[in-house]
């Protein structure tokens, strides 16, 4: 797990670079192209009459929509150049370096760096619209934690539930799945009374067996296919939540019906 960590922070390491250039001259760019289109309407206000040549070759690269569209298509690329780097700051938070001791951690972060990087694996594709996530955050305070093996455990749940919620749209058509969408509920509140943190992600996924119940926090148990599951990752969550940081992990689930994994958490 360390390398995953390192093999991300390392690549959002390396994309920021040269996304700074592309961004800054995007700017940059943007001014220059600003500027020649005052220059252009100055001449065409000055010379109205330029001549059949050049009427010739306004109408032939369509001028006026070419100069209407122009902005608009540097500033999508702006965008999509932001969009990056708010993937890459995501990666570099939710890799954020396995600390020796416990440090202060907003879990909202951890949770939504968590779910940017998952990102590809909600929207929608040609099966099944996309997964509808629904975040009721409480006010939790900062929670004393390794903030890197915390968002492995969010990785794994969320990723579980992505799983689970495709099995379970097997056999059905899209305006089905549509009719009743597919649901991640991700619900966090603070425990006052016991000091600790609870995390509640729930899915209306395929829900799980009582027989398979029993088994899915043993090391290597998997229902998955090869190449599609390990069965690590329910073994190390336990080991994460339960001996790095003295919590707790349930599970409770309908086959069916959908599943809710349970975090608490003593903030100390
Ligand atoms: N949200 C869920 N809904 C239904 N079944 C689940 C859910 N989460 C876990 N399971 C069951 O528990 C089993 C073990 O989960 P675990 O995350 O440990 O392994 P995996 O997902 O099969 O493989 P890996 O996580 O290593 O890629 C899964 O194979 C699945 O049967
Ligand atoms: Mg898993």
């Amino acid at each position: 797990m360390a390398t995953v960590g390192q093999l991300t922070a390392g690549v959002a390491h390396e994309i920021n670079n040269p996304l700074g250039f592309i961004l800054g001259n995007l700017d940059c760019a943007s001014d220059y192209i600003q500027d020649m289109i005052n220059l252009l309407n100055l001449y065409r206000q000055t010379f109205p009459q330029p001549g059949e040549k050049i009427e010739e070759e306004m109408e032939a690269i369509e001028l006026d929509y070419l100069l209407e569209d122009l902005p608009k298509t540097i500033d999508s690329m702006k965008q999509g150049t932001e969009r990056i780097a708010e993937i890459s700051k995501s990666m570099r938070t939710f890799s954020r370096g396995d600390t020796i001791a416990k440090v202060p951690f907003n879990i909202h972060e951890g949770i939504d760096s968590t779910l940017l990087i998952l990102k590809h694996r909600l929207k929608a594709n040609e099966n099944r619209p996309e997964i509808q996530v629904r975040k009721n955050y409480g006010n939790l305070p900062e929670i004393n934690c390794y903030p890197g093996q915390l968002n492995q455990v969010f990785m794994n749940l969320i990723a579980n539930a992505i799983d689970a919620i495709d099995e379970s749209n097997f056999g059905k058509t899209f305006t089905e799945i549509k009719s009743a969408p597919n649901q991640i509920s991700i619900t966090t509140e603070i425990d006052n009374a016991k000091q600790q943190a609870i995390i509640r992600i729930e899915d209306n996924g395929k829900g799980i067996s009582e027989s398979v119940k029993q088994k899915i926090f043993e090391h290597l148990f998997t229902t998955k296919g090869v190449g599609k599951g390990t069965g690590n990752g329910l073994s190390i969550s336990r080991q994460i939540v339960v001996e790095k940081h003295e919590g707790k992990i349930t599970c409770t689930s309908e086959l069916g019906t959908g599943t809710e994994f349970v975090i608490s958490l003593p903030n100390n």
